[in-house]
């Protein structure tokens, strides 16, 4: 079975590039890289052109995952394989490509309608260009374990893990049945690609309806201290906090979770774990996270005890 190797990239539809290029630099602490005006907005986490495209879009939602091999016959493989499995895989424009940052692409669709896509090269900023952070004190975590991980909210739970294992080729990290409030129980499968962070993908039932493809994307960075000053900047600039300060028990994640201005949540953490296929043993586990998390009312929700 070939799998893709990382999670290069994510592309974001957003109804507001100035709102969230502050948004991005100054709270996440990401670098603006190659801008189209009133289009779209390149951002930056290390030595790539580009980890996070922006596109001018009224959906403020996911957009596409950019998943990366780490060569031209890795994909070459691949794009074979997911087209002997029906996947409806096509190589896009040069267009496409070249906004993406990437040398060539392929794309497919997901039953939810998330585009996937599929490169090997991506381009690098020149050696003068280091990334630079105006907020970060260490660094983001990235490098062969790619940009991070997003969170999907399907409509079918059953036909979206299909689609993870077999047309992408991830593998099942484990899952958790918990309460995320009293109440309200989720059901969260988690799957790995090759190069092992523990999730680049999960899939996410909730008992009810969720206006976005996506429950949340995650950035991870080196240095713990960076989630607690990330937590001061969302407090200072009034980013609303959906999930206190916290811990999952999978993958080890302690991570707050703020709301993007596209309104899907954005985790911060650090010290996610990284898994060894060779010995790794998929649990199910029965609670979202051992500390923390705490779920807050909605912006604007009355306080319980208002009239
Ligand atoms: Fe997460």
């Amino acid at each position: 079975m070939h799998s893709v190797s990382t999670l290069g990239y994510m592309v974001l539809g957003v109804s507001d590039l100035a709102a969230w290029e502050g948004f991005a630099v100054n709270v996440l602490g990401l670098q603006v890289g190659r801008r189209v005006a009133g289009e779209s907005l390149g951002l930056r986490m290390d030595d790539y052109e580009q980890r996070f495209l922006l596109v001018k879009s009224e959906l403020d939602d996911f957009l596409a995952a950019g998943w990366e091999f780490e060569t031209d016959a890795q994909l070459d493989a691949f794009v074979d394989q997911a087209r002997a499995r029906g996947a409806g895989i096509v190589e896009a424009d040069r267009e496409i490509a070249e906004q993406r940052r990437v040398a060539r692409l392929f794309v497919c669709h997901d039953p939810d309608g998330i585009s996937h896509e599929f490169y090997s090269c991506a381009y690098r900023a020149h050696t003068r260009d280091a990334f630079r952070s105006s907020a970060l004190r260490g660094a983001f975590s990235t490098g062969r374990l790619g940009a991070g991980h997003f969170v999907t909210v399907p409509k079918q739970s059953a036909r979206a893990k299909a689609f993870c294992q077999d047309v992408l080729g991830l593998k099942l990290s484990d899952s958790i049945t918990g309460e995320a409030a009293p109440g309200v129980n989720l059901d969260v499968t988690f799957f790995h690609a090759r190069s092992g962070r523990h999730h680049s993908m999960a899939v996410a039932e909730v008992p009810f309806p969720v206006p976005k493809r996506i429950h949340h994307i995650m950035v991870e960075c080196t240095d713990a201290n960076d989630v607690g000053l990330a937590y001061d900047r969302c407090k200072q600039a009034g980013v609303p906090i959906l999930m206190e300060l916290g811990h999952h028990p999978n993958d080890q994640m302690f991570s707050f979770y703020m709301i993007s201005p596209s309104g899907f949540a954005i985790e911060f953490g650090a010290g996610g774990i990284v898994v060894n296929d060779d010995t790794w043993e998929i649990k199910r586990y029965s609670e979202l996270s051992d500390w923390g998390h705490k779920l807050n009312p909605p912006p604007g929700a009355p306080a319980p005890n208002a009239p």
